[in-house]
């Protein structure tokens, strides 16, 4: 067996964040996500010694697998996906623990064999056991899952005072406003909203953590954070690849919802918040539902703060690839945008007049997501204007994904006897510094939700607000179908409605 690495951000996680006796189901578990992300998770939890002592696994679906079968999915789903090798004394601890439990996710029945099978784990452990319900199927069930965890009982476990059952969602958490509201309402007719982790798993990566650490564990940037200093903020989530083979989901869906509704807007949240009165979950949420709230309404049509647009057959990585309407499954006449930007105003004292740029798109020239914060020029210079003097922002990086770090742009003196100025960088790497073995965003997540801790998770009113921020821009694309589309080179950066919209405030999109 190998020995736990001693990993800098696992540091103490074990003797203060423990989590209690814990079954966890995962419904929808023979899936892509259960594969790629969820049992690795788990795995890796188990690798660090981080889960507790008496851990249930249980799968849920409607094809019927042995358990046996569901421990070897599981394995090659580690030995496919995790970031550590398979050890199988580690794996094994779980493994002893796995089972399966098949039924329909609008089978009151299977829901009942599940009740069964949970309250047979508990005779086993001689005691109650918290339930964390993993939904993790096509948002299409999501309803009649959380109907039936209800109707079984399963969904209001309480032992004394204290909630025994949570519930995590994946995303996306509705369509729209309307259809968010929806489900809001019927997981508050099963849950309350402290069992209801939701999920935006942006918010378990390290860096976006780290964005919290630098803002409010270093008293530098706080005299800065404002209009005062900032002149514009631009938020990029960038993807290489293209719809791939998930046409039908993503024709349902586009880029705004994909991706801009919640991670980007996630990102803008924990940027430009005040600072909460302490780190927990409720305070720090509490901060981004005010300032999402504090956001004008997006003006619409032309001239408006939103631009969109689909890719074009292009060179991507030396390759040629197809344009969206060429792409298997997807429509010939598709009004779905692969790429938005929008320009956000955040009406309070501290940001107005600060433009917040968010953009994301598929099939740009590489995968990344990155905070840019721009600062304003200094006023005049005492440095002669001539060639070679280049007088750039000071901008503060925050790099999300991939090469995760910090970094800072700076005007120097070009060594020689002119004075010459050209911006230099000064960075931080995490693989440098921490090493390179950081731990993934659903370990965190799940970890957090056994132990109840939900500040990386999504509060009810905050996923409305975001969709009421952006029905609109929906409503509206809706109904001009493809009129205002544009299109963009695959491996370009985008579409020059997006470079119109900073040129009109003077700016112009960095390059991440
Ligand atoms: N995959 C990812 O990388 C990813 C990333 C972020 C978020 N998510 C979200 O995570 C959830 C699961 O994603 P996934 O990629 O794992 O989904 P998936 O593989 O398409 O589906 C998961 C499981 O749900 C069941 N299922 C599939 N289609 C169904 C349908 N039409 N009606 C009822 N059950 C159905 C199947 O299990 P049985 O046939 O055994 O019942 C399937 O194995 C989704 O909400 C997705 O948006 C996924």
């Amino acid at each position: 067996m190998v020995e736990p690495e001693r990993h800098p951000f696992l540091e103490g996680l074990s003797k203060h964040r423990g989590a209690p006796p814990t079954v966890v189901v995962i419904f929808g578990a023979s899936g892509d996500l259960t594969a790629r992300k969820l049992i690795p998770a788990i795995y890796n939890l188990s690798y660090d010694n981080l889960l507790p002592a008496e851990f249930h696994l249980v799968g849920y679906g409607r094809k019927p697998i042995p358990d046996e079968e569901f421990r070897s999915m599981a394995a090659k789903a580690i030995k496919d996906f995790s970031r550590r090798e398979l050890d199988s004394d580690i794996w094994g601890r779980v493994a002893a623990n796995t089972t399966y439990v098949s039924g329909g996710y609008d089978e009151k029945a299977g829901f009942d064999r599940l009740a069964s099978h949970i309250r047979a784990i508990e005779g086993r452990v001689g005691s109650e056991v918290q339930s964390l319900f993993y939904i993790s199927t096509p948002p299409s069930v999501f309803e009649s899952i959380i109907a039936n965890l209800g109707s079984s009982g399963l969904g209001g476990r309480y032992l004394g005072q204290t909630h025994h059952s949570k519930v995590i969602i994946e995303k996306p958490f509705g369509m729209d406003l309307d259809s968010a509201r929806l489900l809001n309402g019927t997981l508050g007719s099963v849950f309350e909203e402290g069992q209801v982790y939701r999920i935006d798993h942006y918010l378990g990566k390290e860096t976006v953590q780290d964005l919290l650490v630098q803002r409010f564990a270093n008293a530098i940037f706080e005299p800065l954070w404002n209009r005062n200093y900032i002149d514009s903020v631009q938020i990029t989530v960038a993807e290489d690849q293209g719809v791939g083979t998930r046409a039908g989901y993503y024709e349902q869906s586009g880029c705004l919802r994909d991706m801009i509704q919640n991670h980007t807007t996630q990102l803008l949240a924990l940027t430009a918040m005040e600072p909460p009165g302490s780190f927990e979950a409720e305070a720090l949420r509490d901060e981004k539902v005010k300032v999402l709230k504090a956001i004008e309404p997006v003006a619409l049509g032309p001239d408006g703060d939103v631009a969109r647009a689909q890719y074009a057959a292009g060179m991507l990585a030396g390759k040629s690839v197809p344009g969206y309407l060429d792409e298997q499954g997807i429509a010939r006449d598709s009004a779905t945008e692969t790429f938005a930007a929008i320009r956000l105003s955040i009406n309070n004292w501290r940001w107005h007049g600060v433009p917040f740029y968010l953009r994301s798109g598929k099939r740009l020239p590489r995968r990344v997501s990155e905070i840019a914060v721009q600062f304003k020029r200094p006023p005049g210079t005492i440095f002669p204007s001539k060639d070679g003097f280049n007088l750039a922002p000071n901008t503060l990086s925050f790099q999300i994904q991939p090469d995760e770090g910090l970094g800072m742009v700076l005007n120097a003196k070009i060594p020689g006897l002119e004075t010459r100025t050209q911006p230099v960088k000064m960075s931080f790497r995490y693989a440098t510094t921490f090493g390179s073995n950081t731990p993934e965003a659903y370990e965190r997540l799940v970890l957090d939700a056994m132990i109840g801790d939900g500040t990386l998770f999504i509060r009810g009113d905050e996923a409305e607000t975001s969709w009421g921020l952006y029905t609109p821009v929906l409503q509206f694309w809706k109904s001009e179908g493809r009129r205002g589309m544009e299109a963009y080179a695959a491996g370009s950066w985008g579409p020059a409605a997006a470079d119109r919209l900073l040129a009109a405030r003077g700016h112009a999109w960095r390059q991440p």
